[in-house]
C-alpha cells in the first residue's frame, strides 16, 4: 500500500484548534511507564504544532477499558455470558463485582500518567476529566495559542471502538483540524482514528509520515538483497505477511514456533513442539510459492529443545530432522544462528518481525539475540516491527543501530501484509 498523504506541514495550523490522535497506549507497571517510545515518538508533531501557535488537543486510548464515562456502565458480552453461567443466586453479586472492577479502570487506565510524563519532558499538558464532556469542552474553549491539553482515554466510551458517527462528530466539534499521528492504532477504524476525519480536514503527523515512508519504501523499492525475518509462535498470525513478502523479498527467514508447522508439513518429526495441524497444507503452499518466485526460504537447521515449556527446563541442541518424541523446540540452534547471520550480513534491506524462540527466557533467547546482533551489524536498511523483536533490540542496546523501529505491533504487521490502514486511508491526499 502506497500512501501520499498531506502532513501537518501542508496545512495552516496557526491559532487553530488541532485535535491530534496519538498512540499513548504505553506499558505501565506499578505506576511507572516502562517504555515511553510512543510518547517520545509523538513529541515532534506536538512541538511543531506548539511552535506554530496551534491550540493542541491530544487524544489517545490506553488499554482496553470498560466504557466508564458512558451514562450507564455496561458489561461486555463475554462478562455477561460468564455471569449467566453462574447459579441464579450468585449472579447479582457477580454483576456488582464486575461493574466495580470496570469502574476502577478510570484510575488504572487514565491518561493522567501520560500528561505528567509529557509535562516532565518539557511539554506542559493539562488533562481533561472527560473526552467529549463538559470539562473537555471548557478546557478546549479556553486553550490559548501554543497550549496543549489531553483528553481522557477515548475508550472510556464504547462509541469509540464502534466508530459511532455521533461520537466522532462530538470529538471533531472540539477542533478545526485533525492530525492522526497514532501509527500503532492506524489499523483500527475507530471514532478517534478514522471517524473524526469525516468532519475535519485531516492530515498526518511526523510519526505516521516516517512509519509509512520508511516501510513503504522498503516494500516498494528495497535496496537488495531484501531479507525478511519472521518469527513468532503461529503461522496463522503471519500468513498474510508471508504471502505478501514472498512477492517482494529475496530471502525469507523463518524462526520461532511457526517453524515446526512447516517441519511437520515436510514430514519431519517435531516431538511436542507447537504446531497448527490445520495449517499444514497452507505451509506447503507457501513453500511452493516461495520456490516458484525464486525466494530463498530458510528454515532452522538445528534447534534448542526442551522436555517442558518452562524457563528452567533442561535443554539440548539437535538437528531439525531428529527432534525426539517428548521434546519441543523452543529456539533456533547455533548452526541456524550462523546461517541466518550470514544471510543478514549480506542484506541491503532487512525487515524483522517476531522472535526466534521464547526470548523472554534466557536459555531460549540465544536465537533472537543472534539475529538482533546480525541485523545491527549488517549495515542494511533495517526495519523492526513492534512487539517482541523491538523489545529485544532495545534490551540488547541495538536500538540506535537500526534504521527504524516501528511504534506499531499490529499496525506494522498489517502494513507489511499490504492491507489498507483505515487511520491513514482517511487522511487527505497530497
Ligand atoms: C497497540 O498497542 O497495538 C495499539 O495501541 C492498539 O491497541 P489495541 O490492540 O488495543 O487496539
Amino acid at each position: 500500500m502506497t500512501y501520499n498523504k498531506k502532513s501537518v506541514e501542508d496545512i495552516d495550523v496557526a491559532g487553530k484548534k488541532v485535535l491530534v490522535r496519538c498512540d499513548f497506549n504505553v506499558p505501565v507497571k506499578d505506576g511507572v511507564i516502562t517504555d515511553d517510545k510512543r510518547i517520545v515518538g509523538a513529541m515532534k508533531t506536538i512541538e511543531y504544532l506548539v511552535a506554530q501557535g496551534a491550540k493542541v488537543i491530544l487524544c489517545s486510548h490506553m488499554g482496553r477499558p470498560h466504557n466508564v464515562l458512558d451514562e450507564k456502565l455496561k458489561l461486555d458480552k463475554k462478562e455477561i455470558k460468564k455471569i449467566e453461567a453462574l447459579p441464579a443466586e450468585e449472579q447479582e453479586a457477580a454483576k456488582a463485582a464486575a461493574l466495580e472492577k470496570g469502574a476502577k479502570d478510570i484510575t488504572k487506565l487514565s491518561l493522567g500518567i501520560v500528561a505528567d510524563d509529557l509535562t516532565k519532558k518539557g511539554i506542559p499538558v493539562t488533562l481533561a476529566a472527560d473526552v467529549i464532556g463538559p470539562d473537555a469542552q471548557a478546557k478546549a474553549a479556553a486553550l490559548k495559542d501554543g497550549e496543549v491539553m489531553l483528553l481522557e482515554n477515548v475508550r472510556f466510551h464504547a462509541a469509540e471502538e464502534k466508530n459511532d458517527p455521533e461520537f466522532a462528530k462530538a470529538l471533531a466539534s472540539l477542533a478545526e483540524i485533525y492530525v492522526n499521528d497514532a501509527f500503532g492504532t492506524a489499523h483500527r477504524a475507530h471514532g478517534s482514528t478514522a471517524g473524526v476525519a469525516d468532519y475535519l480536514p485531516a492530515v498526518c503527523g511526523y510519526l505516521i509520515q516516517k512509519e509509512i515512508d520508511v516501510m513503504g519504501k522498503a516494500l516498494d523499492d528495497p535496496k537488495r538483497p531484501f531479507v525478511a525475518i519472521l518469527g513468532g509462535a503461529k503461522v496463522s498470525d503471519k500468513i498474510g505477511v508471508i504471502n505478501n513478502l514472498i512477492e517482494k523479498v529475496d530471502t525469507l527467514i523463518i524462526g520461532g514456533g511457526m517453524a515446526y508447522t512447516f517441519f511437520r508439513a515436510l514430514g519431519n518429526p517435531i516431538g511436542t513442539s507447537i504446531c497448527e495441524d490445520d495449517k499444514l497444507e497452507l505451509a506447503l503452499e507457501l513453500l511452493a510459492k516461495a520456490k516458484d518466485k525464486g525466494v530463498n526460504f530458510l528454515l532452522p537447521v538445528d534447534n534448542v529443545i526442551a522436555r517442558e515449556y518452562k524457563e528452567d527446563a533442561t535443554f539440548m541442541r539437535i538437528y531439525s530432522d531428529s527432534i525426539p518424541d517428548g521434546w519441543m523446540g523452543l529456539d533456533i540452534g547455533e548452526k541456524t544462528q550462523e546461517l541466518y547471520s550470514k544471510s543478514i550480513a549480506g542484506a541491503g534491506t532487512v525487515v524483522w518481525n517476531g522472535p526466534m524462540g521464547v526470548s523472554e527466557w534466557d536459555n531460549f533467547a540465544g536465537g533472537t539475540r543472534a539475529v538482533a546482533k546480525a541485523v545491527a551489524e549488517s549495515g542494511a536498511i533495517s526495519i523492526i516491527g513492534g512487539g517482541d523483536s523491538a523489545a529485544a533490540v532495545e534490551q540488547l542496546g541495538y536500538a540506535d543501530k537500526m534504521t527504524h523501529i516501528s511504534t506499531g505491533g499490529g499496525a506494522s504487521l498489517e502494513f507489511l501484509e499490504g492491507l489498507e490502514l483505515p487511520g491513514i486511508a482517511c487522511l487527505l491526499d497530497k
